[in-house]
């Protein structure tokens, strides 16, 4: 059966970290997927995680397994982590989560969850989208199509487009929303135009799916919720899914979250419910050490106090990455204006370069960013960013 399979084409960002490993030019620089580096270009392991870590290497006592939707100290956690201390959904129990293998295990589970109860639901992603977000819900099964967003030419979010397409879509169908740090372009949402957009899905009855990969990476952790939570404030029925890949730099541990807004504590409990079998058939149950680290953190006053540091150093560092980026860029002699790299948030930006630009980059000069001109801000470096100015230079003259 396997004689004639033609390979499969390499993943659009995963498979650019495969070729960066490859590449044996000592000056390569990585800005394709979304891993957070240091000054000095390394992916640290934060010293919160570190000090749980230790605390759980003496405290724990068994490997048995977690209950399929995980430990309810973590889906406390989370719940606080997102919504804030008392929030009335949460002290309703209409709030409910289950821990999953990072941000796109958590997806996949919303995905299964979704074509369970509504089978002929479409999903809709805005354009662009994170190039997983399509694998992952047709995977489940489940239609696929996009909304306007973002206008390359401008740089600037197709905000009315945006609006007009969600007046047309049929009720429960599902909109995904991107939390904040919008993947691939860093262009958010303002806070008033959440609201319009939770206007418009409430009225629409749809079924909001917020991606909440980057808590944190833009202007703060409760700042970076604000959005959501002025979605949850009109919404009765809301899917939010999170990650602490990227806040808490637990990339290779695989602990992320899906929370869902329920209508009434007994909706929460029977949707819990189905979420444990669309759980059960497909990994079982949660792998623990990411979600013991996580919990450790945010249930220490100190250690919470330290990471929420550690997390402002990393959003402060991007920041600076951005405005770096824009002056040398203009000191290089580029005489396209991107100063709106400054104004987009989180990780990433999207350049304009065009594929045959960035193909250059690649081939020519080992700088490697995903084809769809989307680069990882916080793959920069004080070292690397002359290189990169005189390389992306040569590329757009
Ligand atoms: C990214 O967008 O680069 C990250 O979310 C990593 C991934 O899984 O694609």
């Amino acid at each position: 059966m396997f004689d004639d399979l033609q390979m499969a084409p390499p993943d659009p960002i995963l498979g650019l970290e495969e070729a960066f490993k490859r590449d044996p030019n000592p000056a390569k620089i990585n800005l394709a997927a979304g891993v957070y580096k240091n000054a000095r270009g390394i992916t640290p392991i934060l010293n919160s995680v570190k000090q749980a870590e230790a605390l759980i290497l003496k405290q724990e006592t068994s490997k048995s397994y977690l209950g399929i939707d995980g430990m309810p100290e973590y889906a406390a956690a989370v719940q606080k982590l997102i919504f804030g201390a008392d929030h009335p959904a949460v002290a309703g129990g209409l709030v409910v989560t289950a821990h999953t293998p990072g941000g796109t295990g958590g997806l996949r589970v919303a995905g299964d969850f979704i074509k369970k109860i509504n089978p002929g639901a479409t999903v809709w992603v805005s354009q662009p989208t994170w190039p997983n977000h399509p694998n992952v819900f047709r995977a489940a099964g489940l239609n696929l199509q996009i909304y306007p967003y973002f206008k390359a030419a401008s740089n600037s979010l197709a905000f009315d487009e945006m609006l007009a397409a969600l007046r047309q879509l049929p009720a429960k169908d599902v909109v995904v929303l991107h939390g904040s740090c919008h993947n691939p372009t860093g262009a958010d949402l303002s806070l008033a135009q959440w609201a319009e957009v939770a206007g418009v899905v409430a009225e629409r009855g749809l079924l909001p799916l917020v991606d909440f990969a980057y808590q944190g990476l833009a202007d703060g952790l409760r700042e970076d919720a604000a959005g959501l939570l002025t979605l949850c404030g009109r919404e009765r029925e809301v899917v939010i899914v999170n990650s602490f890949s990227k806040n808490f730099g637990l990339y290779n541990e695989r602990v992320g979250a899906l929370t869902l807004v329920c209508g009434s504590a007994a909706a929460a409990q029977a949707a819990l419910s189905h979420v444990k079998t669309v759980i059960r058939a497909n990994y079982s149950n949660p792998p623990a050490h990411g979600a013991e680290i996580v919990t450790t953190v945010l249930g220490s006053p100190e250690l919470s106090a330290e990471w929420e540091g550690e997390v402002a150093a990393m959003r402060g560092r991007i920041w600076d990455m951005r405005r770096c980026f824009v002056a040398g860029l203009a000191e290089a002699g580029v005489e396209r204006d991107f100063s709106f790299i400054q104004r987009q948030h989180g990780m990433f930006s999207f350049t304009g370069l065009t594929k045959e630009q960035v193909r250059r980059l690649r081939e020519e000069f080992s700088i490697y960013v995903v084809d769809s001109g989307r680069i990882n801000v916080a793959g920069i470096t004080e070292q690397n960013l002359p290189a990169l100015c005189e390389a992306m230079t040569q590329v757009i003259q």
